[in-house]
């Protein structure tokens, strides 16, 4: 079934595509079309922007615990189309079925939290350096947010910019990836459905050009306070650069190279299955992907042979079936992933599958699950040998491929987890507590796993990383509050007349002149 989707200002779909239409296809059939796209351009995402500007004062005078009811409604109309949801997404991005529920999980996940927050959004009291008069901090809604987001995780991680965003009191235009109208689209039915006043939640499908070019054209107009922008590194710099123009911080979320260090007293076994599933899990197509296998010298060809089994046996094809991983999300991320297949050098040993790159019956995958040359399916690719002077070992690859180094000493295994530049996640495996915490203390990620995958974060946790990662803003919890909030401080002085701080204080008399001696006291 094909959806004709287009962007809604207002709670109005437009009906023109002054930016052209698209066709999405089924990424594991192509042979299926998912969506009809009705693109819009900058102006597009300047009038949502004005939509957004003019529902702001309003929503934000609703009680904070009366949108917490909103976020609610949202939770709720979401779990009752958990079902729905998760199959659309499936079609469109070929993402594991299991892992699409686990997806929109995470989105009911984060309004259980959010709802309670309209209960809490707490501010303090705060005694004044004088009497009669009392300080106050309060939270309040930062205006218009315009939220840019990838597509791989079509629904979780745009919820956990909207969620706390229009619980906080703001107004939202949120722009999905242009590979994920469809899902994106009946996301934002369910948000229209959930109670948020028309112009309050607003959803544009353009492509990035046109987003960009808006987006600088809406902050010229004062109409957009704060950005919200998870995909890459190099786009992530630019948002900041025209977001610092305006003397905005937006919030980026970006790439990633995240390490795995096995220690050599490590459980093997549940090291490979980490290993399986944080490189290999969503086709590598998670910011949160391992990106390299850092492992002791002493227990590497231990570690290699056991990853070599499990990456070769494991199930991939059909992501309605029980599989580790489907298709690529689209053809650009397909295309994408074969350039970095180009990384690999004479030196490396590649193991993992029955080919490399693409999965066809030309190019067969031994176990395949389901009919190759209907999607875009790739091989999975193990490079050990890679050193830090390798161009794969700088280079974010969101894709099913997994860079081995190995080392001797502690110090080159964080030499090697942090050398990149990226911040993101971050594992360790080992049995010791001292290099758990060791390894926490040293590494550049924001987020770290001990015996875990490096993916798979969960919805109340601050997300976010450092360095090539993001700047340092975290998303999720209580911790987002800060980016859609700014905190104003408040006094009151009910004394009747002017008490100059800093000047008119009370002083404490002591006799700092006091020493301790021998002598018994009088
Ligand atoms: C992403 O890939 O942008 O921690 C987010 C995880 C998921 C979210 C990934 N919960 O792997």
């Amino acid at each position: 079934m094909t959806r004709t989707v287009a962007s809604i200002i207002g709670g109005v779909p437009q009906r023109e595509a002054p930016g052209g239409r698209l066709t999405v296809p089924n990424p594991a059939d192509l042979s299926e079309t998912v969506a009809e796209v009705l693109l819009g351009d900058a102006g597009t995402f300047v009038d949502a922007c004005r939509a957004a500007r003019a529902a702001h004062p309003g929503w934000a005078s609703v009680p904070a615990p009366v949108r917490g009811r909103a976020i609610q409604q949202l939770g709720r109309l979401v779990e009752e189309n958990l079902e729905a949801l998760s199959q659309l997404l499936t079609r469109e991005i070929g993402k594991p079925i299991a892992e699409s529920r686990g997806e929109v999980q995470e989105v009911i996940d984060t309004c259980n939290f959010f709802l309670g927050e309209g209960r809490r959004l707490y501010g303090q009291t705060i005694p004044s350096e004088m009497s009669d008069k009392q300080l106050f901090t309060f939270r309040t809604p930062v205006g218009v947010a315009a939220i840019i987001t990838a597509g791989n995780f079509p629904v979780a991680v745009p919820s956990w910019y909207l969620v706390p965003a229009l619980l906080c009191g703001n107004a939202v235009v949120w722009k999905p990836a242009e590979y994920t109208p469809a899902t994106a689209e009946a996301f934002a039915q369910l948000f229209l459905h959930a109670g948020f006043p028309a112009g309050a939640f607003n959803v544009v499908l353009v492509d990035g050009a046109a987003t960009f070019a808006g987006l600088e054209r809406a902050l010229d107009e004062h109409l957009v306070d704060k950005v919200g922008f998870t995909g890459s590194t190099d786009v992530g710099r630019r948002i900041g650069e025209l977001c610092g123009r305006y003397l905005q911080s937006p919030c980026l979320e970006l790439g990633g190279k995240n390490p795995l260090v096995v220690m050599p007293d490590a459980d093997l076994d549940l090291a490979v299955e980490g290993a399986l599933f944080s490189g290999f899990g969503t086709a590598g197509q998670r910011c949160t992907s391992l990106g390299i296998a850092i492992v002791h010298a002493d227990i590497h060809d231990d570690f290699m042979a056991r990853y070599d089994k499990a990456v070769l046996e494991a199930p991939i094809g059909d992501p309605t079936e029980d599989v580790v991983y489907g298709p690529m999300i689209s053809e650009r991320f397909l295309d994408r992933f074969l350039t970095w297949l180009e990384l690999i050098r004479p030196h490396h040993r590649v193991s993992g599958s029955t080919g490399i790159g693409r999965i066809t019956s030309d190019n067969p995958r031994a176990g395949f699950v389901g009919d190759p040359d209907a999607g875009l399916f790739c091989h999975p690719t193990v490079v050990d040998g890679v050193t830090i002077d390798d161009e794969l070992y700088s280079t974010e690859t969101f894709g099913p491929i997994v860079a081995v180094a190995s080392f001797d000493t502690f110090d080159e295994a964080m030499d090697l987890a942090n050398g990149h530049g990226y911040g993101l996640s971050s594992s360790i495996y080992t049995r010791d507590p001292l290099h758990a915490f060791r390894f926490r203390e040293r590494v550049s990620a924001g987020m770290v796993s001990v015996n875990n995958s490096t993916s798979g974060a969960e919805a109340h946790l601050p997300f976010g990383g450092n360095g090539k990662s993001g700047n340092g803003s975290r998303q999720s919890g209580i911790w987002v509050l800060d980016q859609f909030t700014r905190w104003q401080a408040m006094n009151w002085d009910y004394s009747g007349h002017l008490q100059k701080a800093q000047m008119d204080v009370a002083d404490i008399d002591a006799d700092l002149g006091f020493r301790l001696s021998d002598r018994p006291r009088d």
